[in-house]
């Protein structure tokens, strides 16, 4: 039994999980209302949100699980990346407990953890190479995953986060923040072909979304635009954004043929896109999060890479 703990970002959230895939219990508490104001995450905010939930999220989880510390074998904790002072947080509070308790400390990579909430609650075979897409505010990255914790980074965006991307298009269409489910809302009503926008040209494998965020910008000042079609510009810059996606991972294929792809991240929220995704590649088993409170930050994530990417420690 793992104990979780995230805070790299505007999350707290701690979890325990058993055999790297079974959930026994989590507690998260989201900031979204303290960012709302700002339209974005502000890091001294973040932090002082952090310091003050993490303490009551630790003792409502073992309250509500009934598990006591003596049954918890090891702490996985998110290290790197993420915003200095929101870590911090997580991690003092973690070798903390781990210091009074005497357990194994598990210092996990935040995106190592996204990959892994692909394991929790369903079995996923044990063939490898998989090719991984994660989507997060913070990180968009393609990777060839060639075992437990063996990850070979194909590529990954010059500039912005398809997340962050989203979020700037949000704050654009005065939707709020987080940005993400709001387009993708709206993007429902509206029409994907209404505003052809600009696929990067970029390296294989690699992304760039600032452009596009510019090309929404200027479309949206331009007389082609009127506010009545704010649905078919939500439309049109998801369907843009899913297609350098597609172009991405037809490239990685053509040198990696694979059976499986994961995608992961807050951004594997999007429906249109796992759609999208099944729909091009219906070779491949497209695998993401089993619950959408997996695809955002959460502790369970951490627990789980820290079984799997730990399986030979001894305790
Ligand atoms: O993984 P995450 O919680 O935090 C980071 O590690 O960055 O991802 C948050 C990001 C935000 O940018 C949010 O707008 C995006 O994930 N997101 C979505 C959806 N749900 C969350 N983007 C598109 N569609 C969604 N349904
Ligand atoms: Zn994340």
């Amino acid at each position: 039994m793992i104990l979780g703990i995230e805070s790299s970002c505007d999350d707290t959230s701690l979890a325990l999980v058993q055999q790297g895939r079974e959930l026994v219990g989590m507690k998260s508490l989201s900031q979204t209302e303290a960012h709302h104001k700002t339209g974005g995450v502000v890091p001294e905010v973040a932090s002082r949100e952090h310091s003050k939930a993490i303490l009551p999220c630790f003792q409502a989880l073992l309250q509500e699980s009934g598990v006591n510390m003596k049954e918890v074998d090891a702490i996985a904790v998110t290290q790197e990346p993420g915003l200095i002072g929101s870590l911090l947080v997580g991690r003092t509070f973690a070798e903390t407990l781990a210091m009074i308790w005497n357990k194994p400390l598990f210092r996990m990579n935040h995106i190592h953890g996204h990959i892994y909430s692909n394991w929790l609650e369903r079995t996923v075979s044990e063939d490898f190479p998989k090719l991984i897409l994660t989507v997060s505010g913070g990180h968009n990255d393609l990777y060839l995953m060639k075992g437990h914790g063996d990850f070979e980074k194909l590529g990954g965006t010059l500039d912005d986060a398809g997340g962050e991307a989203f979020d700037k298009v949000a704050r654009m269409l005065g939707l709020g923040y987080p940005g993400g489910p709001l387009v993708e809302a709206l993007a429902k009503e509206g029409n994907p072909k209404r505003f052809p926008l600009p696929k990067a040209k970029v390296a294989p494998c690699h992304f760039s979304f600032s452009g596009l965020k510019t090309a929404v910008r200027y479309l949206m000042q331009s007389p082609e635009y009127q506010k009545e079609e704010r649905a078919d510009l939500a439309a049109s810059f998801q369907e843009a954004l899913i297609q350098n996606f597609i172009q991405a991972i037809k490239q990685a294929l053509e040198l990696h043929p694979v059976k499986e792809l994961h995608l992961v991240g807050g951004v594997s929220a999007n429906q249109a896109l796992r759609q999208a995704l099944q729909h091009h590649f219906p070779e491949l088993s497209v695998i993401s999060p089993i619950k959408l409170s997996y695809c955002t930050d959460n502790g369970a994530m951490i627990a789980c890479a820290g079984f799997w990417m730990n399986r030979h420690h001894e305790a």
